[in-house]
């Protein structure tokens, strides 16, 4: 099949529902030619068994060196480029083996109770605004406080340098300007370099100390590896766990049945976190791939080095895989998503991710039982981005307590 003429599938329309858009592209093919925003062309794949199996395809590889289009998309800089999402194969493999290690399910219970902790006082600050304001927005009282500063102590972040750490990150989430990104980036990776000499000196027990003394038959990280994952934690953690935080609290407030069976039957709530990463999946896109070769996707003939976007929130919805894929369901049998990746890059942090989300859902349905939203669902502001879909505000509020 030659290639047809590239959609603009990335406009108004798709920023309103790009659900109904995605519904579009996959009724017709399972892969498109499309530009993006940035007039850049990519190979759009939106039907669940291709994405899956792109996914798992070693010819498709993540690292920038393959990409023979002049890929203009988000790319961090050189020196943090030694991460796991930018190398595939044998490289991959060893980088993969080193870090595993310090992201065992015991570190990750051990984080428990402090995410617990964390979860109780920023559910009592919430407490309180909701008392004097009347009003308060979870995605700054709850959903991006609770990831960063377990972020912050996964790397170590010593409580005085809290405050300007998470300013750079907010900066770099929510720039005003393209300059703010590089400026925030650039703060975040000197004091990830220092960050890493004070705990090669003065060690804490924490990930970061872990992975500068992981050793493997004598094979260890070196420092431009340090750097880029300790990076890659950040920007993969954070955003990330924020979103389904923010927008599964949403869908269960639209979902009030289902809400109220987990209130009465705690034992939903894993498979509720799980259908919320399906049906409210934070990063539409996996990270782009370029393909080693020229490969074929549903009759399309992809070149070598074009760019490829698998998109994990429009296989999510499709009908060929998930009966009534749109339908909000906590009680659905297949609960089985692409969220957290698949296949070799399958995401390292998924069992804190899950653990995380469970602890924020739990506290909040269990502390808030009439918490309700604050201005209607077409009244909240989404990001503009076909990347991810996150929420930038959740005004929540509580109900009238009801009259006795
Ligand atoms: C709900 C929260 C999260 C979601 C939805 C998520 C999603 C993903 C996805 C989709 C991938 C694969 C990307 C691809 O193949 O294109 C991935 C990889 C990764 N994630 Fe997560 N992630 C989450 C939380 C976290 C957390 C908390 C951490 C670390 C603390 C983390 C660290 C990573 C790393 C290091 C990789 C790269 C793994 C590799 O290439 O071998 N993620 N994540």
């Amino acid at each position: 099949m030659s290639a047809p003429a590239p959609q603009r599938p990335f406009d108004d329309a798709y920023f309103a529902d790009p659900y109904a858009v995605y519904a579009r592209l996959r009724s017709e093919r399972a892969v498109h030619h499309v530009l993006l925003p940035d007039e850049s062309r990519v190979w759009l794949v939106t039907r669940e068994a291709e994405v899956r199996a792109g996914l798992a395809d070693v010819r498709l590889s993540v690292n920038k060196q393959h990409a023979s289009t002049g890929y203009k998309g988000f790319s961090l800089p050189a020196t943090l480029d030694a991460n796991l999402l930018n190398i595939d194969a044998a490289d991959h493999l060893r980088l993969r083996r080193l870090v595993s290690k310090e992201f065992s399910p015991r570190r990750v219970e051990d984080l428990r109770a402090r995410v617990e902790q964390t979860c109780q006082n920023l559910a009592r600050r919430l407490a309180e605004l909701l008392r004097t304001d009347g009003v308060a927005d979870l995605v700054d009282v709850l959903a991006t406080p609770l990831p960063l500063s377990i972020i912050g102590d996964l790397l170590g972040v010593p409580d005085r340098d809290r405050r300007p750490f998470a300013n750079w990150v907010r900066m770099m989430q929510v720039p005003d300007s393209p300059k703010d990104i590089v400026d925030a980036i650039a703060c975040i990776h000197a004091y990830l370099l220092d960050l890493i000499e004070l705990r090669r000196n003065e060690p804490d027990g924490n990930l970061l100390s872990g992975l500068i003394s992981v050793r493997d038959e004598g094979d260890q990280l070196s420092g431009d590896e340090l750097v880029s994952l300790a990076f890659l934690i950040l920007m993969a953690g954070l955003d990330n766990t924020q979103h389904v935080i923010s927008s599964g609290i949403l869908t269960l407030l639209q979902h009030r049945d289902q809400l109220a069976a987990i209130r009465t039957d705690a034992s939903l709530l894993p498979g509720a976190v799980e259908e919320i990463l399906r049906h409210t999946t934070p990063n539409h896109m996996a990270i782009r791939r370029f393909p080693t070769e020229d490969i074929e996707i549903d009759g399309a003939l992809i070149p070598a080095g074009d760019t490829v976007l698998l998109c994990l929130a429009a296989a999510h919805r499709d009908p060929r895989r998930y009966p009534e894929p749109d339908r909000f369901d906590v009680l659905r049998d297949d609960k089985a998503h692409l969220a957290l990746g698949y296949g070799i890059h399958y995401c390292l942090g998924a069992p804190l991710a899950r653990m995380q989300i469970n602890v924020a859902l739990a506290t909040m349905t269990h502390c808030f039982p009439r918490l309700s939203l604050a201005v209607p669902a077409n009244e909240l502001s989404w990001s503009r981005s076909f990347r991810s879909h996150s929420l930038k505000q959740l005004p929540i509020t509580l109900e009238p307590a009801p009259r006795r």
